[in-house]
C-alpha cells in the first residue's frame, strides 16, 4: 500500500500506492499514517517527500468506499493532513499526474509542493455531490485567496500545473523527475522554520468585498445547478473560512459535509461517475469487447457539411490536434462555414490559454476547406454531417465509398436515420458507424456511437476511441429510429405538447421541469433548436403537410393522439428564436431571452375552443410525472429491445447530452429512487385516462421488474430474460 524508504541523504520518501489512481482507501491512509509516524520518529530522517506510484499523486478519496460503514475506517484524511502539517521535519509533496480531492488536501497538508508540468490539481468533489471535507475549503483560501479558491471548489475544474504555479498552489513546476526534484528541495529546507508553510495558521487572503463575492456566487450556482446542494455548501464552507478561525471553519466544513452526505445527491452523483466509466467498457454478445477489439489510429479526418453540427465537429477534431479536411457543397456555404469554424477555433484557443494551457497545447490541428471530394482519398475517417435526408446521405456515402481509401472509416452524424440503410450503399458496411454528436458539438460531452448489423468491432473500438480523443463520453447503442436519446426525448416532447393542449402554458411546464433540475425546459429547448426541423421531418413522413390523406382528423393519426400545435406554429412562421417567436416571443430574431407571449395564450384558447378541449388546471406534480415517466417508460422499452446495454447507458446519455441534473443520477436512476412500483402505478393511471397515447402504456420489462419485487438498478439487466440484445 504505502512504501517507506530511507534515502541516504536523510530524506524519507513515502509513496502512495493503490493502482490505478492511488485512491485514498482506508488501508492506504492507514499505511501512510504508519509510514509518516516512522519517518518522524527516525532520527536519521531529516525531511520527507510524499509522492505517488504509477505516475500519479492521488485521485483523492476512494469513491468505492463511500457509503461503507465508517467504523471500518482507519485514521481519517483530515488527521493525516494535520499530521503532515504538524511534522517537525519538512514535508514536500511531489505531484505527478493528478492531485485531486483528498489527494490535493494531502498535498496542502505538506509544507512544500512541486508539480510535474503535465500534472493537474483540483477539487472535483462538487461533481460527486460533496465538498472537500478534509480541510480543503479552509486551507486552499489561506494559500491562494478566496476568489480563486471559490472558482476551483465550486466548479471542480482541473487546474494545469503551470496555472497552479501562477495561483501559488505549487511552489515549483518541473519537466524532469519530480521525485528527484522534491528530494533536492527537501534537502535544501532541512532545519528551516516551517511556520509560514503551515497553511492552517495563515490568515485567509480576503478582498474587502469577499462576502459580496460569495453572495454573487451563490445566486449564480443556484441558477446554474438548480436544486444541486453541493455547490451551495461549498460556498458556505468558504464563507466560514472568511468569517471564522481555522478550527471553527473546520467544524463548519464537517457539518456541511455531513448534511450533504445524508441527502440522496452524493449517491446519485457517485452512481453517475461510475456509470460513465462503465459505458466505456462495451461488450458484444459474441464476447468481443473493448478489451479485445483494437482501435485503428486516426491521424487525419474529414467532415462533410459545415452547418450547425459540422462546424462543431471540425472544431472538436482540430482541438484534439487531428488535421481535418472540411467539405461543403457550394462556395457560399464553404465561405460561411470556414469563417464560423475559424472563429470557433479562435475562441477555443483563447479559452485554453486562459486555463493556463501552453501555446503548443492551445494550437489546433490544421483545417483545410474544400469543395473537392477527391481531397478525401487519404483520410482515416470521414464524418458526414449533411442534411437529415436519407436520399442525400446515401448519395454522399456512395461517393465516399468510391473515393476514400479502403481502410477509411465512414461515420454519419444522423440523429436517427437507419445506419444499415446508409451502410448498404457502400463497399464497406463493416466500417460504417453512427457518430451522433450533440449541439454544440465542440462543447457537449456526449457521443452516441451507433452500431449497425454489419459494423465490425474494430470500427466500434475506433469510434469509441475517437470519442475519447475528443474528450467526449462515448456510449455504444443499437440502431433503431432516433437511437436512444432522441427516442426517449420524442415521448417527453409529445407529453409536454399534450399538456399544453389540456390547459398548461409553455412557461409553466418549463418552470416545473427546470425546478426539477433540467438545464432547459422543453419549450425553450424547442425554440432554441428551431421548430421547423421537426416540422420538416413530420412533413417528409406524411404526418402533416400536403401528403396527409384527406379526411385525417386534426388531432389523431391512426388510433393515436396527435397534436398539430407545433405544425400550426410553423405554418404561421413561428420557428422559435431564429424567427423571433415560437412557443415564446423574443425581442428580435436570434435573441435568447424567452418572453411569455400573450398572442400564444390567446391562440391556445382559440385552439382549445375549435377542438372542444376543456382547459383544466394541471398541477406541478402531474407535469413532472407525465413528462418524466413517459420518458422513463421508453427507457425500459429501449432496454427490452436491447438497444442500450444497461440503464447506466441511458443515464449517461441523459446526464451528458440532454441536461438531466446529475444530482438526480439520470432518468433510470431516478426511477429506481422513486421506486418502480410508483412509476408503474402512475403510468397505469395516466394510460387509463389516455388510452390513445401508447407512450404511456407501461413497458413489459417495467412490469416484470415490479412483479419480481423492484430489484436494485444494478440487477435489472439480469432479469431481462431471453430478449435478444442488439449490442
Ligand atoms: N476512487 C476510486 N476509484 C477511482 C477514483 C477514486 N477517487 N478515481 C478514479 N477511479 C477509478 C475509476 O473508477 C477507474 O476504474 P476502472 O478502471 O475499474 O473503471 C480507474 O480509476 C481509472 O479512472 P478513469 O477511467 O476515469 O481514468 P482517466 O485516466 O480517464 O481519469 C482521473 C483519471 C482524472 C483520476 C478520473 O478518474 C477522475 O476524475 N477521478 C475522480 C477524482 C475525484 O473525483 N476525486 C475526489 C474524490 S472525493 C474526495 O477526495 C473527497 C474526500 O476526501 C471525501
Ligand atoms: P445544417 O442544415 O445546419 O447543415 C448541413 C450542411 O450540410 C449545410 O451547410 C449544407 O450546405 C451541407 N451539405 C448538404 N449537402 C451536402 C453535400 N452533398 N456535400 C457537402 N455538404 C452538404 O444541419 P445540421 O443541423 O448541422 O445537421 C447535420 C446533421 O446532423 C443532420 O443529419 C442532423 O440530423 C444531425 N444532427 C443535428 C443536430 C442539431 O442540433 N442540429 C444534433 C445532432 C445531429
Amino acid at each position: 500500500m504505502a512504501a517507506f524508504r530511507h534515502i541516504s541523504d536523510a530524506v524519507a520518501v513515502i509513496t502512495l500506492s493503490n493502482p490505478p489512481v492511488n485512491a485514498l482507501s482506508s488501508a492506504l491512509l492507514q499505511a501512510v499514517h504508519k509510514a509518516l509516524g516512522e519517518a518522524n520518529e527516525d532520527s536519521a530522517v531529516k525531511a520527507i517527500v510524499l509522492c505517488g506510484d504509477h505516475g500519479k499523486f492521488s485521485a483523492g478519496a476512494d469513491i468505492r468506499e463511500f457509503g461503507q460503514p465508517s467504523k471500518k475506517r482507519g485514521p481519517g484524511l483530515l488527521l493525516l493532513c494535520d499530521l503532515l502539517e504538524g511534522s517537525k521535519k519538512p514535508v514536500v509533496a511531489a505531484i505527478e499526474g493528478v492531485a485531486l480531492g483528498g489527494g490535493l488536501e494531502l498535498a496542502l497538508g505538506c509544507h512544500y509542493r512541486i508539480a510535474h508540468v503535465q500534472a493537474r490539481v483540483g477539487f472535483p468533489e462538487v461533481n460527486l455531490g460533496i465538498l472537500p471535507a478534509a480541510s480543503g475549503t479552509q486551507r486552499l483560501p489561506r494559500l491562494i485567496g478566496i476568489s480563486p479558491a471559490l472558482s476551483m471548489i465550486t466548479t471542480g475544474k482541473f487546474v494545469p500545473a503551470t496555472e497552479a504555479l501562477k495561483l501559488g498552489i505549487v511552489d515549483e513546476v518541473v519537466n524532469e523527475n519530480t521525485v528527484d526534484k522534491a528530494i533536492q528541495l527537501a534537502k535544501k529546507v532541512i532545519d528551516q522554520p516551517l511556520g509560514s508553510r503551515q497553511l492552517s495558521t495563515l490568515p485567509v487572503q480576503c478582498p474587502p468585498n469577499a462576502e459580496a463575492l460569495l453572495d454573487e456566487a451563490l445566486v449564480k450556482v443556484k441558477k446554474q445547478f438548480r436544486g444541486a446542494l453541493s455547490p451551495q455548501a461549498c460556498i458556505e464552507a468558504l464563507r466560514a473560512a472568511v468569517r471564522l478561525p481555522y478550527s471553527e471553519g473546520i467544524k463548519k466544513e464537517k457539518e456541511l459535509f455531513d448534511f450533504l452526505y445524508n441527502t440522496d445527491q452524493p449517491r446519485a452523483q457517485q452512481y453517475a461517475f461510475f456509470a460513465e466509466r462503465k459505458v466505456a467498457k462495451w461488450t458484444l454478445p459474441s464476447g468481443v469487447s473493448w478489451k479485445t477489439a483494437s482501435p485503428q489510429p486516426i491521424r487525419t479526418a474529414a467532415v462533410i457539411g459545415l452547418g450547425t453540427m459540422g462546424r462543431g465537429i471540425v472544431t472538436s477534431l482540430a482541438k484534439a490536434q487531428i488535421p481535418v479536411i472540411a467539405l461543403e457543397q457550394d462556395k457560399k456555404q464553404l465561405d460561411l462555414g470556414s469563417k464560423a469554424v475559424m472563429s470557433l477555433l479562435d475562441r477555443e484557443a483563447l479559452k485554453m490559454k486562459q486555463l493556463g494551457q501552453s501555446a503548443a497545447a492551445s494550437q489546433p490541428g490544421p483545417v483545410q476547406f474544400t469543395l473537392d471530394y477527391s481531397k478525401l482519398k487519404d483520410v482515416d475517417i470521414v464524418i458526414e454531417a449533411a442534411y437529415e435526408n436519407m436520399v442525400l446521405k446515401k448519395e454522399i456515402f456512395r461517393r465516399l465509398s468510391a473515393i476514400c481509401k479502403p481502410k477509411a472509416f465512414l461515420c454519419t452524424n444522423t440523429s436517427g436515420l437507419d445506419i444499415d440503410e446508409i451502410a448498404s450503399v457502400t463497399d464497406r458496411p463493416q466500417m460504417v458507424i453512427g457518430t451522433h454528436f450533440f449541439s454544440p458539438a465542440h462543447i457537449m460531452k456526449l457521443l452516441e456511437v451507433v452500431y449497425g448489423q454489419n459494423t465490425s468491432s474494430t470500427t466500434i473500438s475506433t469510434a469509441m476511441h475517437l470519442g475519447k480523443m475528443l474528450g467526449k463520453i462515448g456510449v455504444l447503442v443499437g440502431n433503431c429510429p432516433s437511437f436512444v436519446g432522441n427516442r426517449l426525448m420524442r415521448l417527453y416532447i409529445e407529453q409536454v405538447i399534450f399538456l399544453v393542449e389540456e390547459g398548461s402554458k409553455p412557461e409553466e411546464i418549463d418552470r416545473a421541469l427546470e425546478d426539477f433540475g433540467l438545464a432547459m425546459g422543453p419549450f425553450r429547448m424547442m425554440d432554441l433548436s428551431g421548430l421547423d426541423i421537426g416540422w420538416k421531418s413530420r412533413t417528409e413522413i406524411g404526418l402533416t403537410g400536403p401528403n396527409l390523406p384527406t379526411g385525417t382528423p386534426a388531432r389523431q393519426r391512426g388510433s393515436k393522439r396527435y397534436s398539430p400545435l407545433p405544425d400550426i406554429l410553423c405554418e404561421k412562421g413561428r420557428f422559435g428564436q431564429k424567427s423571433g417567436h415560437g412557443w415564446y416571443k423574443y425581442e428580435k430574431p436570434g435573441d435568447r431571452n424567452a418572453i411569455p407571449d400573450p398572442w400564444l395564450h390567446n391562440f391556445l384558447s382559440e385552439y382549445r375552443g375549435i377542438h372542444n378541449l376543456k382547459s383544466r388546471h394541471i398541477s406541478h406534480d402531474e407535469i413532472i410525472d407525465r413528462c418524466l415517466y413517459a420518458l422513463i417508460n421508453e427507457g425500459f422499452k429501449v432496454l427490452e429491445d436491447g438497444i442500450a446495454s444497461g440503464p447506466e447507458d441511458i443515464d449517461v446519455i441523459y446526464n451528458n447530452g440532454y441536461g438531466w441534473p446529475k444530482h438526480k443520477g439520470g432518468p433510470m436512476y431516478y426511477a429506481s429512487l422513486v421506486g418502480l412500483p410508483v412509476v408503474l402505478t402512475k403510468l397505469e393511471k395516466y394510460y387509463e385516462a389516455n388510452p390513445d397515447i401508447p407512450g404511456l402504456k407501461p413497458s413489459g420489462f417495467l412490469k416484470k421488474l415490479v412483479a419480481i419485487g423492484n430489484p436494485p438498478l444494478k440487477e435489472w439487466q439480469s432479469h431481462l430474460g431471453s430478449q435478444s440484445s442488439k449490442l
